[in-house]
C-alpha cells in the first residue's frame, strides 16, 4: 500500500513539474497560418514550407505570426506498433524534416490529430494512443497541437482531453494544446485548466454571415479569457475571397477586440496589397496581444450598431464601431464619454480622462483632431472604425 503511494506521489509530481513548463505558454493569444480554412486535405512538404517561407519574406513573421500549422490529412494509418504513418507522397521526407526547415526560419511547427477513434477527415486518431503519439510529436519537435473532436463516441470530453494533456506533459515536450471540441459542451468552463485555448463554436466559412454569427456567440466568453487560456472563434478567412475587403477589415479588428488566437488561413503566398494590408495591420493587431490579455467586451448594443471596449495594458482602452446592418450609418459618438465609459456587468475598463489621452484611428493610422468631444462618424455597411485612447 506504502509503496504504492509512493508511486501515485511520483507520478503526481512528475506531472506536476512537467506542467510548470506548459504554463508559460500562449501568454499572448497564438499567431500562425493554419492550412484548413484554405486547402483542405490538399496539404503537403511543398506547400507547407512555402508557406513558411512566406511568412517570412512577407513581413507576417516580423508582424507576431508564428506558428506553422498542418491540419488534417497529412496521416494515412498506424504500424504494426501502433505509431501513426505520416503520408509519404506528400511529406516524402517526414515531419522532423519540416520541423526542422520551418525552426531554421525561427518560426514553430504546430500539427492536428483529434481524440476520437477517426479525425474529421476520416485518417487515423489519437484514441488510445496519446502517451505514444505525443511521445512522436516531441521526437518530431512539434510545438503546437490542433485537437479535435470528431467520432468520439461517448467519450467525455474533458477526461478525453486531459489525457491528450497529460501525454504532452509526460513528453517533456512544452506545446501549445488547442482544443477544438467546438464549444459543444462550454469548455470555456473547464478547459482553462487542459490546454491553452479552446473553439467556442462550429466551424468558420468564408463567408459574412458565417464570420459576423460566429463573433455574437463569443459576448458571454470574456471573463473566460487571458493569459495562457484563450476562447477561439475560429480561424481568419482574411484573404479567400468570399468577403469584401471591408468586411475582412471587420472580420480582423474583432477577432483583434475578442483577444482570439490569430491563425491566418488564407494563401499567403500569394496575397493582394489589401490583404496584406489587414494581416499586417499592426496597430490593430498590438490589441490582441496586449500583455494584460483582456477580451473586449460589448458596451452597447443597438442591433446593427454596436460599441466594443477593450481594456488595455498601461491604463489604455481601445473602442471598435460595428455596423454590422446592410446600411451606411452616420452616428454621434462622444469620445469622453466612451473614455469614461466601463462596463459594470465585467467591472473590466478603467474609466479615462479624455484631456490626458489621444484618440487614434487604427485603420487610418491618424490621430483624431477633435474640436469637441463628439464628432459624427460615417460607418459603411458591415464595416468598423476601431480607436485607441493612447496616453498622452
Ligand atoms: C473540424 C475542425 C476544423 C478542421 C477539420 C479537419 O471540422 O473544426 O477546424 O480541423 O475538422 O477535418
Amino acid at each position: 500500500m506504502k509503496r504504492l503511494t509512493l508511486i501515485i506521489s511520483i507520478i503526481f509530481i512528475f506531472l506536476g513539474v512537467a506542467a510548470q513548463k506548459f504554463d508559460n505558454l500562449a501568454k499572448k493569444p497564438p499567431m500562425g497560418w493554419n492550412s484548413w480554412n484554405k486547402y483542405g486535405c490538399n496539404v503537403s512538404e511543398t506547400l507547407i514550407m512555402g508557406m513558411a517561407d512566406a511568412m517570412v519574406s512577407s513581413g507576417m513573421k516580423d508582424a507576431g505570426y508564428e506558428y506553422v500549422v498542418i491540419d488534417d490529412c497529412w496521416q494515412v494509418s498506424r504500424d504494426e506498433n501502433g505509431e501513426i504513418v505520416v503520408d509519404k507522397d506528400r511529406f516524402p521526407h517526414g515531419m522532423k524534416y519540416l520541423a526542422d526547415y520551418i525552426h531554421s526560419k525561427g518560426l514553430k511547427f504546430g500539427i492536428y490529430s483529434c481524440a476520437g477513434t477517426l479525425t474529421c477527415a476520416g485518417r487515423p486518431a489519437g484514441r488510445g494512443h496519446e502517451f505514444q503519439d505525443a511521445l512522436t510529436y516531441a521526437r518530431w519537435g512539434v510545438d503546437y497541437l490542433k485537437y479535435d473532436w470528431c467520432n468520439t463516441g461517448t467519450q467525455e470530453p474533458k477526461s478525453s482531453y486531459t489525457t491528450m494533456r497529460d501525454g504532452l506533459y509526460a513528453a517533456h515536450r512544452p506545446i501549445v494544446f488547442s482544443i477544438c471540441e467546438w464549444g459543444s459542451n462550454k469548455p470555456w468552463e473547464w478547459a482553462g485548466a487542459v490546454g491553452h485555448l479552446w473553439r467556442t463554436t462550429g466551424d468558420i466559412s468564408d463567408s459574412w454571415n458565417s464570420m459576423i454569427n460566429i463573433f455574437s456567440l463569443q459576448k458571454d466568453l470574456a471573463r473566460y479569457a487571458g493569459p495562457g487560456h484563450w476562447n477561439d472563434p475560429d480561424m481568419l478567412e482574411v484573404g479567400n475571397g468570399g468577403m469584401t475587403t471591408e468586411e475582412y477589415k471587420t472580420h480582423f479588428s474583432l477577432w483583434c477586440i475578442l483577444a482570439s488566437p490569430l491563425m491566418a488561413g488564407n494563401d499567403i503566398q500569394n496575397m493582394s496589397p489589401e490583404t496584406k494590408l489587414i494581416l499586417l495591420n499592426r496597430e490593430i493587431i498590438a490589441l490582441d496581444q496586449d500583455s494584460l490579455g483582456r477580451q473586449g467586451v460589448c458596451w452597447r448594443d443597438n442591433g446593427g450598431y454596436q460599441i466594443w471596449m477593450k481594456t488595455l495594458a498601461n491604463n489604455e482602452k481601445a473602442i471598435c464601431l460595428l455596423n454590422s446592418s446592410d446600411e451606411r450609418k452616420s452616428v454621434l459618438v462622444d469620445f469622453a464619454l466612451l473614455a469614461q465609459a466601463k462596463s459594470v456587468r465585467w467591472g473590466i475598463s478603467t474609466p479615462l480622462k479624455l484631456e490626458n489621452y489621444t484618440v487614434r484611428d487604427l485603420w487610418e493610422h491618424k490621430d483624431l483632431v477633435l474640436k469637441e468631444s463628439s464628432m459624427y462618424i460615417d460607418l459603411l455597411p458591415h464595416s468598423v472604425k476601431v480607436y485607441r485612447f493612447l496616453k498622452k
